[in-house]
């Protein structure tokens, strides 16, 4: 049958759906027989706001100021709360001019690749991948090269396997820390071989820290920005939706030498004009006096992992691969089954909802990302029933 539509880009036709609504499908044929759904599947915290957040951005969103076009990298405001978190959260020192605010990660990350490459050129991520990554940068024709992250190395990262993958085109290698979606927590030596890899060959360091405030502890999650010259090939990509519990105001940012900013700020007047302007003002005045709230979460979050291990403990035929942060990697028990038939079962017979392995790129047939921050205690601890039998 002839299309009745004038043709469109083959590089956005030939992309399967989002696979968020697909898995949403399933769950939605779910009988209830074993309880409410356990929403295991989109990465979205199980938490609303803190009330005076929630304040702050009904007050903000009613005032005629948050109704008009802001600055294209961001407000001052926050771009100033933000660079003092950076200070923190990193032990170095950052300006307002380090920083560009953006509508959420997933933009942050587009405007990344399309700053260091173009269409024919090449980015190296690691699989599993974070699906948004791969899908963003084929859509723009720039070749995402596969870096297989394996199980037997905790899924953790070696830069002499991503050395041998760069070629003539490759621009950039961009990396997710706590990683999306197996929770592997990269250690600091890890990051640091890739930020020499990268500068010795002369490609950007693309550090995707969506998850980064819910790591244990308060030592900084690497030492990157204590060096000097890091500006020249380092951008870091952070998310507001998690650590605040707000991904509905779409607010994420860049932080990148002032020069580069400049850049991102010529690719953002053209994506964005500004950022949604009343999660701005909230956000700002949330990073200092929300500090505690956020350690209070991420404590939660951790005590969670714990629940979850005792819940699949439970179940030795299933292994729980890596885990951390917000993230489990799950390996299901069934050999000949691949993982989309193991995601779908358990939703609609169990009411488990988990994405399949295989969403996040090849060789992961035998896995399922379990998202176990995003539903409250009690439902991490009733898995161990919903396995029972399965
Ligand atoms: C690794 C990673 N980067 C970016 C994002 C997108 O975050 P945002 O809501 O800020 O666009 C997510 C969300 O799941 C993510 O997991």
């Amino acid at each position: 049958m002839q299309p009745r539509h004038a043709p469109i880009n083959p590089l956005i036709s030939g992309m399967s759906g989002p696979p968020i609504p697909q898995a949403q499908v399933w769950a939605a044929g779910y009988d209830g027989s074993h309880g409410p759904l356990i929403n295991l599947s989109q990465a979205v915290p199980g938490n609303p706001p803190h009330p005076d957040l929630l304040a702050r951005l009904a007050s903000a969103a009613g005032s005629a100021d948050a109704a008009r076009y802001g600055a294209i990298e961001g407000d001052i405001a926050l771009r100033r709360a933000y660079a003092d978190d950076l200070d923190a959260t990193y032990g170095a020192p950052f300006a307002p001019e380090n920083v560009a605010i953006t509508s959420g990660c997933n933009e942050a990350f587009a405007v990344g690749a399309m700053l260091v490459a173009q269409a024919g050129d090449s980015v190296i991520v690691p699989t599993p991948w974070y699906f948004n990554h791969q899908t963003t940068l084929a859509m723009m024709g720039i070749t995402p090269i596969a870096l297989p992250a394996l199980p037997e190395n905790g899924f953790i990262l070696r830069a002499e396997d991503a050395a041998a993958l760069i070629g003539e085109r490759t621009r950039a290698i961009a990396l997710v820390t706590p990683n999306n979606p197996t929770g592997a927590i990269y250690p600091r030596e890890t990051i640091a071989a890739f930020a020499r890899l990268c500068r010795e060959r002369g490609i950007w360091l693309i550090l995707d820290e969506t998850y980064r405030d819910f790591i244990d502890g308060d030592a900084p999650p690497h030492a990157l920005f204590s060096d000097d010259g890091w500006g020249e090939n380092v951008i870091g990509l952070y998310s507001f939706s998690k650590s605040y519990a707000v991904p509905g105001h779409r607010l994420g940012a860049m932080t990148a030498d002032p020069a580069i900013i400049t850049q991102i700020a010529k690719i953002l007047d053209n994506l964005q004009i500004c950022p949604a302007r009343a999660g701005q003002s909230a956000v700002a005045w949330a990073i200092p006096y929300l500090k505690d709230w956020r350690r209070q979460n991420r404590d939660d979050i951790l005590a969670r992992a714990e629940v979850f291990r005792e819940a699949i403990g439970r179940h030795p035929a299933w292994g729980i691969e890596t885990i951390g942060a917000f993230f489990a990697y799950l390996r299901h028990p069934f050999q000949d089954i691949d993982a989309v038939t193991v995601a779908e079962r358990l939703a609609r017979e169990r009411g488990v909802l988990a994405l399949p392995g295989t969403w996040f790129g090849p060789g992961q047939e035998r896995y399922l990302r379990v998202a176990f921050a995003n539903v409250a205690t009690a439902q991490v601890a009733g898995l161990g029933d919903r396995l029972d039998g399965f």
